[in-house]
């Protein structure tokens, strides 16, 4: 089954093979069997089964949004207000989380998740990283994993989100569980292992020990790292070649130079800024052009989470992106499509050129910088996944 999608005003492509043209106009693009065989000049575009209009608009790669936490029950809304009027984030909110999660069913949980991801994808999301991290224990790590994989084959072990309350007095005792059985019953789930470090989470010895056990039962790595303080992760996620360091709200010059140095080698190590968690916990926004100026390869992502961000939004993260991290509108679309992507090791999402996954979106905007010149405004008109457009689809269930 093809499709083309014609009448485009303006279609941003990121095409690999054709870096020098982000962007073109009068250009067509045709979808079948789920991938992108060609794309070109309209009046040259060739015949389809199915044809979408565009009716003149903006199109785009879906966001690729290599960073969520959406197995979860319960919410920490007190815990926002309170930190509205000046109480800090910290780590230990997560607690209250995993005491929600832990309780619920297998049913709430899938259904929760289930809005979550349909919300994700109205706001233009097709490639959906998902943690787990609020189980927290053999049995509630493995079917959070379980229930993500239903719905995304990006899943990400973070059995070391923090240590939960029955190991207070024994930290080791849960690194051990989390190197060894949880591992062993989680890693068929997932794709990605993952270590949050900070004052309160893991240190970084911790998370070389989680991380290595992690690589060794054939997992790719991710590490949160620099969200309070900058701690060091920076330096350990590019040494031990993960794919991604994420949050970097605080950086040293070496942390710079060192990302820098991993992303010249290829596929290195990504920098994904999450400025919705600045915005909802009123931390200070991270400068990006000195890591742009330094040649550091960057993805934005949302971490849609109870506790530090509870917004999927990946166009506002780009609209905060521009506002606040000094990027340009490419720059940030750029980095919350192709970036995701390569934050997750993928070359088949994140761009429109030939041979991608036919995942775009059809804005409802006649151009791209629409997302940060009108922020919070719905501009997620059409969201095609494989070629299928997937808002017709909800209408004939
Ligand atoms: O990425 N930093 C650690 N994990 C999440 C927050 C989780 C929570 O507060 O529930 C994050 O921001
Ligand atoms: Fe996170």
């Amino acid at each position: 089954m093809s499709c083309v999608i014609t009448n485009i005003g303006q279609l941003v492509t990121f095409d690999p093979a054709d870096p020098d043209r982000p962007i073109r106009t009068d250009a067509a693009l045709v979808i079948d069997e789920g991938l992108v065989p060609w794309v070109g000049d309209a009046a040259n575009a060739p015949a389809a089964d199915t044809r979408i209009d565009a009716d003149g608009a903006a199109v785009i790669p879906g966001f690729v949004d290599s960073h969520s936490h959406l197995v979860f029950a319960g919410d920490r809304v007190a815990e926002f207000e309170a930190r509205m009027t000046g109480r800090p984030y910290t780590a230990g909110g997560i607690r209250t989380t995993v005491a929600a999660t832990r309780a619920a069913s297998d049913d709430d949980l899938r259904a929760r998740l289930a809005h979550l991801v349909a919300q994700s994808r109205a706001q233009g999301t097709t490639t959906l990283e998902i943690k787990s991290g609020y189980g927290l224990s053999l049995a509630d790590e493995e079917r959070a994993l379980r229930l993500a994989r239903e719905v995304t084959d990006e899943t990400t072990f973070l059995g070391a989100h923090v240590v939960p309350a029955e190991f207070a007095h024994d930290r080791g005792a849960y690194v051990d569980l989390v190197c060894g059985d949880m591992l062993a019953a989680c890693a068929p789930h997932a794709r990605w292992v993952d270590v949050f470090i900070d004052s309160g989470a893991f240190t970084v010895d911790e998370a070389r020990r989680i991380l290595t056990a992690g690589r060794d039962a054939g997992l790719g790595l991710r590490v949160h790292a620099g969200q309070l303080e900058a701690d060091g992760g920076v330096a350990l996620a590019v040494e031990l070649d993960a794919a991604s360091v994420d949050h970097c709200t605080h950086l040293t010059d070496a942390d710079i130079a060192a990302l820098a140095e991993s992303a010249r080698g290829g596929a290195g190590t990504v920098a994904t800024l999450l400025p919705l968690v600045e915005f909802s916990t009123k931390q200070p926004y991270l400068d990006a052009r000195r890591l742009l100026d330094a040649g550091v390869a960057i993805a934005i992502a949302s971490d849609c989470n109870p506790g530090s961000n509870y917004s999927s939004s990946v166009p506002l993260a780009v609209a905060l992106a521009v506002r606040e991290l000094g990027m340009t509108p490419l720059e940030a679309l750029a980095a919350a499509t192709r970036g995701g992507a390569r934050a997750l090791r993928r070359t088949d999402v994140g761009h429109l050129g030939v041979g991608a996954r036919g995942d775009a979106v059809i804005l409802d905007a006649p151009d791209y910088r629409y997302l940060a010149y009108r922020p919070g405004v719905p501009l997620v008109r059409t969201v095609v996944v494989g070629g299928v457009d997937i808002a017709h689809l909800r209408q004939a269930r």
